[in-house]
């Protein structure tokens, strides 16, 4: 399985920041990880045209159809059309500031994958539910929902990335990410058999360069969904080298 650094620019950048792939480019002609960059989409594009081989380029959300009268929003053949490969989808601002749920999330799974796009989905649980203790019925039931029966398991890409250490600067411990991480696995495998040990599994929330080659050490842990510190080429470039050496 080829390891994944994931960043994820959020509601970032304008056309100066392409300078920032311009200058990962340079860094990587080849990589010894996938690199997967996800500007917001109006960039999407001039990123996709910038981005050289060794940088894939993915949206932040899409619709589950494939047009029609649903002003604002982007299809994910849209999104194809625009570069992309892969789509961020259930991302925990996604479901706080648009009300997504499990559902609409699997919807947006299927019609990714029938786009020929590689869904990135997101699970994490709040604060307050690791507090009261349901953190791995949480990751449960957010898997079970969210994504559709009969996956190949390489298919897809689920990111574990816990709300409250989503540009919080906290991280989970190690044994919590490994906690939830193995529990992912032997979910995914227990519903999708063998195919599911190809599942790239990211942890996210505060990826750092600092703090990246101890998460990646972590057992199923198989690269980073990074918000913040990939904003920046070197920034971003310190947690590919670290995933690169895992
Ligand atoms: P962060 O964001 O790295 O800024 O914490 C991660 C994410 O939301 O994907």
């Amino acid at each position: 399985m080829r390891k994944l650094a994931a960043g994820n620019w959020k509601m970032n950048g304008t056309a100066a920041a392409l300078a920032e792939i311009a200058a990962l480019n340079a860094r990587y002609d080849s990589a010894p990880v996938d690199i997967l960059i996800c500007p917001p989409a109006t960039l999407l594009s001039r990123a996709s045209d910038t981005a050289g081989p060794a940088i894939a380029t993915g949206g932040q959300d899409c619709h589950a159809a494939h047009s029609g009268a649903h002003t604002g929003d982007i299809a994910p053949d849209m999104l194809k059309d625009a570069g992309a490969s892969y789509v961020i989808l259930g991302h925990s601002e996604r479901r706080t500031d648009h009300g997504e749920t499990d559902a609409t999330v699997r919807v947006k799974t299927v019609s990714a994958l029938n786009t020929g796009l590689t869904p990135v989905v997101c699970v994490g649980e709040t604060e307050a539910e690791r507090d009261a203790g349901q953190t791995l019925d949480v990751i449960r039931s957010q898997l079970a929902g969210s994504l559709p029966d009969g996956l190949d398991g390489a298919q897809i890409v689920v990111a574990y990335e816990p709300v409250w250490a989503i540009g919080t600067g906290r991280v989970p411990t190690h044994d919590q990410i490994e906690e939830v991480h193995n529990l992912m696995r032997a979910e995914l495998v227990a519903r999708f058999g063998d195919s599911a040990a190809e599942t790239r599994l990211l942890y996210g929330g505060s990826v750092k360069p600092g703090n990246a080659a101890e998460i990646f050490a972590l057992s199923n842990v198989d690269g980073a969904l990074v918000g913040g510190a990939s904003l920046k080429a070197d920034d971003f470039a310190g947690i590919i080298d670290a995933l690169a050496q895992a």
